[in-house]
């Protein structure tokens, strides 16, 4: 050996060595100050607080935890968990916890092959971020009337059906389920697909089925103000391998999920670039125990809403929502029709003064993402840019002209969104809050209406 070369086998042992022998000693990226913050967000006094901080503290916290739903070295994360027991629950082959329902809505579209010149049948009373995904998959919404239900008229739909529809979202309207048969008899004999939002009714039943278990594809937020939810999250579910494989595509662009991410795709459609709409390991945590007392939850409000309607007369001037099932429905909140925009304004004005929590809030013109003609900025029908697809598309403009949305279009959901009358229920009520909660609405009703053995009855 020369002596240039021993000598640099002597510096690069001595190099091994020192990387061998590191002494620099960190901290763990996520540890006990990031675990308190979470505790001050619960709202904990400061003696609680430094009490937890005084226990965890002794914790042996190593590297600290990896809070990512990949490369965890878990044998299952927190969303794993939460997607297995979304999956067990209702009963399907294959749940996505996903950032938000619009992300869940988003990759259901493109999953179902919504893009540049479709279309997209939605509820003319649902929520805007139906819609709205549905011009961010590229497609165009249009607007079927609904019935005194609320949901999407089965009815209604063909008419709207063109070359161009894709799918059918009938959305779930605020613990309510849309009349799920007739809408999936239509959607078979035209070949499309169905995607239902039941944001609104999480573990709600359509004769004997779950909501989001009957269409090809269910879409569910858990958001804060959600049946389950903690704070900002979504729920995917199929039991369609390929519509799986794709909604992933879609919120999972890297194509992490797949056990080989570099795999060439099986079929045409399978690979395509996608966005993140990960759900994260915090939200998975709150959301695997909420999604858990679901079934709980949802019994605790069906038996007060029970126990409150049971005790009303019926009255001549008030129609109840129609319920297409009245055990499955959800039911967080009672509504009904008084004839006319004063009647409900004098009902309204007397159930409060009663400390009744009812709410009519379609009267008056304000704007309101929950109708059609209020789903602003699709009224406007612009894009990110002026060439953006959806409404803009040449192709579609070719084939379909100009869509418009306005009042009018859809003259059931003008007129029933304007009369409606909701009263919030809390699933806590004891025997007597619903006795004291329906007294106060009968005794209100008795002032302002006829009592009528045959009006149509509360469920
Ligand atoms: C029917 C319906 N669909 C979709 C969404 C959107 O969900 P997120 O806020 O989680 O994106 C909501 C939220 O209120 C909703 O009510």
């Amino acid at each position: 050996m020369t002596d240039q070369r021993a000598a640099q086998q002597s510096a690069l042992a001595g190099n091994l060595q020192a990387v061998t022998r590191i002494e620099g000693k960190g901290e763990p990226k996520i540890g006990i100050d990031e675990f308190m913050s979470v505790a001050e967000r619960f709202g904990f006094g400061p003696e609680t607080l430094a009490g937890i901080r005084d226990v965890v503290s002794r914790e042996p916290l190593d590297t600290g935890p990896f809070l990512a739903n990949y490369y965890a070295n878990l044998s299952q994360t927190k969303v794993q968990a939460f997607q297995e027991l979304a999956c067990e629950t209702f009963g399907v082959r294959h749940a996505i916890g996903v950032s938000s329902g619009t992300g869940a809505l988003h990759a259901a579209f493109v999953a179902a092959g919504v893009g540049p010149g479709t279309e997209v049948i939605c509820p003319a009373i649902g929520f805007f971020a139906t819609a709205a995904a549905v011009v961010m998959a590229n497609g165009v919404p249009v607007f079927c009337d609904v019935d005194a239900s609320l949901s999407m008229d089965p009815a209604k739909i063909v008419p709207l059906i063109t070359d161009r529809t894709v799918a059918i979202a009938p959305t779930c309207v605020m613990g309510s389920v849309p009349d799920m048969d007739p809408i999936m008899a239509v959607a078979r004999q035209h070949g499309l697909k169905v995607v239902e939002d039941c944001a609104q009714s999480c573990g709600g039943r359509y004769r004997g089925r779950y909501v989001g278990t009957i269409g090809d594809i269910g879409c569910f937020s858990i958001s804060a103000y959600k049946i389950v939810g903690g704070g900002e999250g979504g729920l995917l579910l199929t039991d369609d391998e390929r519509l799986w494989d794709r909604a992933n595509c879609l919120a999972e662009g890297g194509g992490l999920w797949r056990p080989e991410r570099f795999a060439p795709p099986r079929y045409d459609g399978e690979l395509f670039c996608g966005t993140n709409y990960r759900m994260s390991e915090l939200e998975a945590a709150v959301d695997v125990v909420q999604l858990g007392k679901m079934p709980a939850v949802v019994d605790r409000f069906r038996r007060v809403k029970r126990a409150i309607t049971e005790r009303l007369q019926t009255y001549r001037q008030v129609v109840p929502q129609k319920l297409n099932d009245a055990d499955g429905e959800v039911g967080y909140a009672l509504r009904f029709f008084p004839e006319s925009i004063e009647l409900g304004e004098r009902l309204l004005e007397d159930l409060r003064a009663r400390n009744v929590g009812a709410s009519m809030r379609g009267h008056g013109g304000r704007p309101d993402w929950h109708i059609y003609h209020s789903m602003f900025p699709i009224t406007l029908r612009t894009g990110a840019t002026a060439a953006s697809c959806s409404f803009n598309c040449a192709e579609y403009r070719r084939h379909a002209g100009e869509r418009t949305y306005e009042r009018g279009q859809c003259p059931v959901a003008d007129d029933l969104f304007d009369r409606m009358i909701s009263i919030g229920l809390n699933q806590w009520y004891t025997e007597t809050d619903c006795a004291n909660v329906a007294a106060a609405i009968d005794q209100t009703l008795a002032i302002h209406c006829t009592p009528d053995a045959g009006a149509p009855g509360w469920r």
